[in-house]
């Protein structure tokens, strides 16, 4: 109960700060309460700043830890607040002070990295924040608080590419180009001709040798692939197009790659294709090893049986179900994020 309790308390005032550090949706009492667990917000001075320094900056700086100019929050929690980059109210023990003025401390001993340093582009006219109002500001900085939650807006997790999605399926279910394409020639230029589209070939447009048909390239795309012939950009989003590709690539692959002769890799030596629930089970627990590197309990075994293999099996014919469960695997989201 006590518990409980406390962590009733402690909900309000997790979700109380806004992103940009501000505590909001909350009586003026409780706020300047909780200013404290939010970060120190950016202020004006803090963003003037950001944008006199950033034509300079952001073209090395715009991503990951060191990714200071992405944007404003970025700014202040991964520079601003981090006392060993900036020091509140003391330009000297700044490091980013020194790296502007061509005496950096570290590995590097200037920012930009380049022929000049900072200091030496602002007198050459070149860059026009004058590194005495960045003194200026980092001398009237009071201690900022960093923001130690982590952005629930930032992306951890992403999906394969549709490159890494092909190259995974090949593997896995043990097919190749050749079972796909057959080479033809065109003009004198080899070309991957498709060995017919009802086996779903799947091939980016900028391969060599090039995908002789449409629809496989077209393929390639639903699986969100880019092309830089074709001035495509990749799309790494779950869109309904990906989705349905993948349903259909997956599902037609599974059966390519159980028709397949002296094709092992769902089936290596010593295991059993039967309708046998033993024999099924242990298939299931070993795909799952297989597709997402992951060992299935029982129980998840048990459901998977039953809710997808049982209602795709007849009396006289395991492969739609087996196809089933394989494509289950691939549409699995521990297959397709990472
Ligand atoms: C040409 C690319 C490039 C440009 C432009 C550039 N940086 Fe950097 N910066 C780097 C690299 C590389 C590092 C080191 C990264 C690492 O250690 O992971 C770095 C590191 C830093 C660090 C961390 C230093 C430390 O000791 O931890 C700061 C702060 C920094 N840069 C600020 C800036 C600022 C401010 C500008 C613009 C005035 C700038 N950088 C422009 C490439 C660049």
């Amino acid at each position: 109960m006590k518990h409980f309790t406390l962590l009733l308390l402690a909900l309000p005032v997790a979700f109380a700060c806004g992103r940009d550090g501000t505590a909001s949706e909350l009586p003026a009492g409780a706020r300047a309460q909780d200013q404290a667990a939010c970060g120190t917000p950016a202020s004006a001075e803090t963003l003037r700043i950001m944008e006199g320094l950033k034509p300079h900056c952001e073209g090395c700086h715009a991503q990951g830890a060191r990714g200071y100019f992405a944007s404003a929050n970025a700014f202040q929690s991964l520079l601003v607040s981090d006392a060993r980059l900036v020091k509140a109210g003391s330009p000297d023990d700044s490091e980013l002070i020194r790296l502007l003025e061509g005496r950096g401390s570290a590995a590097f001993k200037q920012m930009p990295i380049g022929e000049k340093s900072y200091a030496q582009l602002v007198s050459d006219g070149t860059a026009t924040l004058p590194v005495a109002e960045v003194r200026a500001w980092v001398q009237g900085l009071t201690t900022q608080q960093r923001d130690a939650r982590p952005d629930p807006a930032a992306p951890r997790i992403t999906r394969l590419s549709a490159t890494q999605a092909q190259r995974a399926l090949y593997q896995q279910l043990g097919l190749t180009h050749e079972d796909f394409f057959v080479i033809a020639k065109e003009f004198g230029i080899p070309m991957a001709e498709s060995r017919g589209d009802d086996l779903y070939p799947l091939q980016p447009p900028d391969a060599v040798p090039a995908p002789r048909q449409n629809p496989t390239a077209e393929r390639f795309y639903g699986l969100g692939g880019g092309s830089v012939m074709n001035q495509t950009s990749p799309d790494r989003s779950t869109s309904p197009t990906f989705a349905l590709t993948l349903t259909q690539v997956s599902q037609r692959w599974c059966r390519l790659s159980l028709a397949k002769v002296g094709n092992v890799a769902l089936f290596p030596a010593g295991t059993r294709r039967t309708a046998d629930p033993t024999d099924v089970k242990a298939t299931l627990r070993r795909w799952s090893l297989h597709f997402l590197g992951e060992r299935f309990t029982d129980a998840q075994v048990d459901a998977l049986y039953a809710d997808v293999f049982v209602p795709l099996s007849t009396p006289t014919d395991t492969e739609p179900a087996y196809v089933g469960v394989c494509s289950y695997f691939i549409r699995h989201p521990h297959w397709i994020f990472y």
